[in-house]
């Protein structure tokens, strides 16, 4: 739903507005909003049956580390979901995505814990050909939950001069998976954010 329509049209309250879009209270008298986190092609790389795992990295391995990390959230925009299964799948610093090899490189899927929480360590991934045009950096994601909808989707990285003629990463709905790569420590460490919020089944 388009957000302003969705805000101006409705005739309940609107409780508060944040990044993510408006919650509100339903007639039922449970929160509702729209905060759903759009979706993405899947893409013809993905391989299902991933390791379970959150560490994509191996020794040896070309690219900048980071930690991609956040919560899975319901439809109600608030609730964290414990054992929500996050898959996330990306091509390595050349553009190539593992698609035949037993190691299933930077592919992997978790289980939130108890807070809601997943986390990975990978690398930032390289740009592959889209006919002419790289496609912008992007990672995966499927996140599935026993009671919500199935999300298929990608994130991208601020700054990336492939997202503008990208036909997915252009989109309006895409503007809030355009996420900051974020220097979290003295160390030089980076991490990037990711929260998601599931539709209802
Ligand atoms: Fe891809």
């Amino acid at each position: 739903m388009d957000r302003k329509k969705f805000i101006f049209t409705s005739a309940f309250t609107v409780l508060g507005l944040s990044t993510f879009g408006s919650i509100i209270k339903l007639p039922n008298g449970k929160f509702g909003g729209d905060c759903e986190t759009t979706n993405d092609i899947l893409g013809p790389f993905y391989r299902p049956d991933a390791p379970l795992r959150s560490n994509l990295t191996t020794p040896g391995l070309k690219g900048t580390r980071i930690k991609l990390k956040g919560k899975v959230y319901s439809s109600d925009c608030t609730t964290t979901l414990k054992g929500a299964m996050v898959e996330i799948w990306h091509c390595n610093t050349e553009g190539e995505y593992d698609n035949n090899s037993k190691d299933f490189r930077q592919r992997g899927r978790l289980i939130t814990n108890a807070k809601g929480e997943y986390s990975f360590d990978t690398i930032l991934p390289g740009k592959y050909l889209n006919g002419v045009l790289y496609r912008p950096a992007h990672i995966h994601f499927r996140v599935t939950e026993g009671n919500s909808k199935e999300l298929i989707s990608q994130i991208y990285f601020k700054g990336d001069p492939n997202i503008e003629k990208d036909p997915w990463a252009s989109k309006d709905k895409a503007e809030l998976r355009i996420l900051q790569i974020i220097p979290e420590d003295t160390n030089g460490s980076l991490v990037v954010n990711f929260d998601v919020y599931l539709g209802e089944d």
